[in-house]
């Protein structure tokens, strides 16, 4: 099981904060003891472990995570497939290192994953109070297309539904 090294070790924060040597990569297994730590302080609806082993299983999704130089896993994102479009299900970066980049990072993943697979579009509901969010996807390209009425719980909120078109 990997460990959250910035838990106890206050210098690796600082090489954290530089956004230096963070790498995307595939999830795997062993990611889902970090993963599933940063989900539950990130959203209060989170998805338990037994979501994220299953999407790991299916060849229609694709799950990445962002690694820094220490190996700690610091963000992820998860995407499925259906047809031609894409859906992103789940994007979060751990709260220390935010506005580092890494979000940025791991949607351009997203995108290219995307691309590599031919697709129309890329779409993504996100809580209409999420301002920080939706000005990442904006600023990546996503636009607003509709909302759906009371999509979340904890506490009940519209969703605001945004869109990447891949082929015009
Ligand atoms: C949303 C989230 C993934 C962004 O990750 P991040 O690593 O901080 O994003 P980045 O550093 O790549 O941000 C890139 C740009 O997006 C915008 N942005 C990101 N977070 C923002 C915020 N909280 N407020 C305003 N703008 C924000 C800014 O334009 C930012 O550029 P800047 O820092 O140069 O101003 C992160 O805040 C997070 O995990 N939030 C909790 C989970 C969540 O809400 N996920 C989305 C569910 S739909």
């Amino acid at each position: 099981m990997r460990k959250r090294k910035l838990d106890t070790d206050p210098t690796s924060v600082a090489i954290h904060t530089q956004n230096s040597g963070v790498q995307i990569r595939c999830m795997i297994k062993e990611d889902l003891s970090t993963v599933t730590v940063i989900e539950e302080e990130s959203f209060s609806t989170p998805w338990t472990r037994s979501t994220f082993l299953s999407l790991l299983k299916q060849p229609s999704a694709c799950l990445f995570s962002a690694v820094d130089s220490n190996e700690c896993i610091i963000g992820y994102a998860a995407v499925w497939f259906v047809g031609d479009e894409g859906e992103l299900g789940d994007l979060a970066v751990d709260k220390r290192v935010r506005r580092n980049g890494v979000g940025s990072l791991l949607l351009h993943a997203v995108v290219e994953e995307g691309r590599k697979r031919a697709l129309h579009r890329l779409f993504l509901e996100v809580r209409e109070s999420n301002d920080g969010a939706q000005s990442l996807y904006s600023r990546h390209g996503f636009e607003i297309v509709g909302s759906r009425r009371n999509y979340y719980t904890n506490p009940v909120e519209d969703a605001v539904l945004m869109q990447f078109l891949l082929i015009r």
